[in-house]
């Protein structure tokens, strides 16, 4: 369990160039979230699910990481042990940021990935930029299964959410980079543990800022450095 659980959303890959969810313009004011990211979207909207994460896929070639992800990956070097590095993003600028994809915990799921639809195999492929049917024709060489994108949908289960709630229960400082808190209880863990950061471009109706130690309205490359400051006094304490 770490002493310090570093925990981020689509804000703190804003400054990157990649879009958040619901910021207006976000993704999810130009696509429907029931049709391409719901439990059925690949029964029901199969080429259209593909074709929007394709274009997102796509989009990440270019991406690069920016100051608080550097940030981050030099704290992560620095104290291994210590510190989780644990993102709802999707996208790879922690892992372009020098990270090992290993240790950065893709709380839903990694871009670049297709995973085999037969639940018995479930194989795993990274397809970098490609599109799904230019890997493989977009079927698992082990099984022939139809492959999908290795994101989890909503109404899907999230089985890397155990592995947040066993990284916080010995959390010294608990840091919440760029979250709207719609989708993870960040409130909930902010009363659990000892000392707790909420930094966010802006406030936002689903998280009380109150619960949180120290509260930072401001971008994350503008934020990262005090963070940083905190995690260095918290990880030379003891
Ligand atoms: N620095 C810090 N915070 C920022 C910045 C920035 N430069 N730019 C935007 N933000 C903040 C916004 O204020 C907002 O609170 O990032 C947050 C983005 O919120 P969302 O778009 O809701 O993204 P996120 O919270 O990551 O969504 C969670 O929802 O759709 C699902 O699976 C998807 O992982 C995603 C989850």
């Amino acid at each position: 369990m770490a002493r310090v659980v570093l925990f981020s959303g689509a804000g703190i890959s804003a400054e990157s160039g990649i879009s958040t969810f619901r910021e207006s313009g976000g993704l999810w004011d130009r696509y429907d979230v029931n049709v391409v990211c719901n439990y059925d979207s690949m029964q029901k909207n199969e080429a259209i699910t593909i074709e929007f994460y394709d274009k997102r896929r796509a989009d990440l070639e270019d991406k690069e990481p920016n100051y608080a992800h550097d940030v981050i990956a030099d704290l992560k070097e620095k104290y291994p042990d210590d510190i989780a590095v644990i993102t709802q993003n999707v996208d790879n600028l922690f892992e372009k940021a020098g990270l090992k994809h290993e240790d950065v915990i893709h709380l839903h799921g990694f871009m670049t990935e297709v995973r085999c639809q037969n639940q018995q195999c479930n194989k795993i492929f990274d397809i970098g930029y490609k599109s799904l049917y230019d890997a493989h024709n977009g079927f698992c060489p082990r099984c022939g299964t139809g492959f999908r994108p290795n994101i989890v949908f909503f109404g899907e289960a999230v089985p890397m959410y155990e592995e947040l709630n066993r990284q916080i229960q010995d959390c010294e400082l608990f840091v919440v980079i760029g979250t709207s808190g719609n989708v993870v209880g960040v409130n909930t863990i902010a009363q659990y543990v000892q000392r707790s950061i909420l930094n966010n471009y802006e406030p936002s109706p689903a998280i009380e800022d109150a619960l949180f130690s120290k509260v930072l309205y401001k971008k994350a490359t503008d934020a990262i450095e005090e963070i940083a400051e905190e995690i260095e006094a918290v990880l030379e304490s003891r």
